[in-house]
């Protein structure tokens, strides 16, 4: 077992009736180059308890990115910690040797230099370490921090967007304290943080707020809701707004997930409402039910608190109403699906003390778990044969979900996403496309349970770039294929008996499959396939791979 158990202060600490704390609202930076510095420091939670954190440029936590779509991010990431450490933008669409996973390991008092394109739409997004064996004790002591993406088509929206005004980051994380201020590690904490504060309040003007949500916990799944029942907009998920916003009164949330939620307030100045946590409506496979075999815990199988909100006066340039529109979607199509993977979840136990595999697979970093294509269009179905619920996440980018168990998704897992909760039994199938090169530093795909991830429920998959991985002739004389390019004839003279040709683009979807006449030239015609380039398979008695190009 990776984590201790130390005595723990009583239940009391998490809900003792004293005073509430203001919210604290991490800095926002919006700069050309941001220099963030992994560092150790002390933090107060409770009066007279001092505790030892980590997090970024001297806070507990770290300060919101603000990053503007089509510009280049530099990032300068120094480890000031006594063990290495690295950072991941989670759910930023960025090539591999940007990404910040296990293998781009930032050593101590290294400085690493990292600059990406900003291809992502505006959205809330994150950044938390991702060490082999280490995240979910470094993201226990504090580091992570959130990223906000603007653009340009939120911008024209009449959205609340003031910073710490009516534009609100939720990072909501539990914790355990020891009797010494210390931070237990493990999967579940008997105390509730906001942004790193307990008992948080704060105050926003009585009209359309925005909060954003993140899920920041190592292991627990929230059940947001408000105390009096009422609804609420659900306006973007991971991956940034949707086409409409969706009303509802209850938002499930694993972790590493995000969803910003509009609320509106008017005419309520002075009145008080309460953002809680209905965990009593988990099912007992989700960690933070009542179910009795999960390591104890004092929110498990409650009801809790997460955030008072206190109403006060409007401001000057008030946002008063909800969009019925947001922005367009363009999911990856259906029909541009080349290839169906199964990934599917094993094990048992809780969620410190089992052990759960991917396709009965552990992380190794020197393993490559999957090959996809640059541009390819995949569906990844996800089946949960474990006996407790598993949020799966995958890196390089966004997905959208097609159905879970054959049917439509949450309301709250519409639009683009980067992890979703899969429960015990469930089958969830992912549509996603790959955009950016791997360059040698692979994506990961994990379960995003810490515990899990850090207990090797991760594999890894690089992305390749089709074209180049396949030369025009593969060396060996022994097969011609003329003219390429061709208007749509091509001639086919071979050493060996041709038997069978199969073409597929550089998506790798299957173009024409064709049994070949058995001898050693044979003719295939391209004219009905729209012009570009190709991967010629000639299997017979030998095999040969070659690309052919069809000209326009
Ligand atoms: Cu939030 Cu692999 O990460
Ligand atoms: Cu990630
Ligand atoms: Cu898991």
């Amino acid at each position: 077992m990776k984590y201790r158990s130390l005595l723990l202060l009583p239940f009391a600490i998490a809900f003792h009736a004293g005073a509430q704390n203001p919210l604290a609202i991490p800095a926002a930076l919006d700069l050309d180059t941001f220099d963030l510095v992994v560092d150790e420091h002390m933090h107060q939670f409770y009066p007279g308890l001092t505790t030892p954190t980590f997090g970024v440029n001297g806070v507990f936590l770290g300060p919101t990115l603000i990053l503007h779509h089509g510009d280049t991010a530099h990032i300068r990431v120094i480890n000031q910690l006594e063990e290495f450490t690295t950072l991941h933008w989670h759910g930023m669409q960025v090539p591999g040797e940007s990404d910040g996973g296990p293998p781009r390991m930032v050593m101590p008092g290294e400085t690493w230099h990292v600059k990406y394109k900003v291809k992502n739409p505006a959205g809330t997004f994150w950044y938390h370490p991702h060490p082999h064996e280490q995240t979910a004790e470094q993201v226990n002591m504090g580091l992570a921090g959130m990223i906000i993406v603007q653009d340009d088509a939120e911008a024209a929206l009449d959205l609340p967007r003031t910073y710490g005004v009516d534009d609100i980051p939720v990072v909501v994380q539990d914790r355990s304290f020891a009797a010494n201020g210390e931070f237990v590690f493990g999967p579940l904490g008997d105390s509730l943080l906001v942004n790193g504060t307990p008992r948080p309040y704060v105050e926003l003007p009585a009209q359309v707020v925005r909060l954003r949500l993140l899920n920041g916990s190592n292991t627990r799944t929230y059940q947001y809701g408000f105390e009096d029942g009422r609804s609420f907009s659900i306006i973007a998920n991971d991956g940034g707004l949707l086409a409409s916003p969706i009303t509802t009164d209850r938002l499930r949330q694993s972790n590493g997930e995000r969803s910003d939620i509009l609320l509106d307030l008017a005419g309520m100045e002075g009145d008080s409402l309460l953002l809680m946590s209905f965990a009593t409506e988990l099912t007992h496979s989700m960690p933070g039910s009542d179910y009795a075999l999960w390591e104890p815990s004092a929110l498990s199988g409650i009801d809790f608190p997460v955030l008072r909100i206190r109403v006060t006066a409007q401001t000057s340039d008030p946002v008063t109403t909800i969009p019925t529109t947001l922005v367009a979607q363009n999911p990856p199509a259906e029909l541009d699906i080349s290839r169906t993977r199964y990934k599917s979840f094993g094990g048992t136990g809780t969620v410190g003390t089992g052990m759960f595999t991917i396709n009965d697979l552990m992380f190794d970093i020197d393993v490559v778990n999957d090959t996809v294509w640059l541009g390819a269009t995949e569906k990844w179905v996800i089946l949960n044969g474990s006996d407790i619920a598993h949020p799966f996440h995958i890196h390089g980018g966004s997905f959208h979900v097609l159905h879970r168990d054959g049917m439509p998704p949450h309301p709250w897992e519409r639009g683009a996403k980067d992890v979703v909760l899969v429960d015990m039994g469930e089958q969830v199938h992912l549509i996603m496309k790959f955009d950016e090169l791997t360059n040698g530093w692979p994506f990961m795909y994990h379960c995003h349970n810490l515990m899990h991830e850090d207990m090797m429920m991760m594999l890894q998959y690089v992305v390749e770039d089709r074209s180049a991985s396949v030369a025009d002739q593969d060396g060996t004389e022994e097969v011609t294929v003329f003219p390429s390019p061709s208007f749509g004839l091509f001639t086919i003279q071979s050493d060996f008996a041709l038997k069978e040709a199969i073409v597929t683009d550089l998506m790798g979807r299957t173009v024409m499959r064709r049994t070949l006449n058995n001898s050693f030239q044979d003719e295939l015609d391209a004219s009905a396939w729209p012009p570009g380039p190709y991967v010629l398979e000639l299997l017979g008695t030998d095999r040969s791979v070659r690309k052919v190009v069809v000209r326009q």
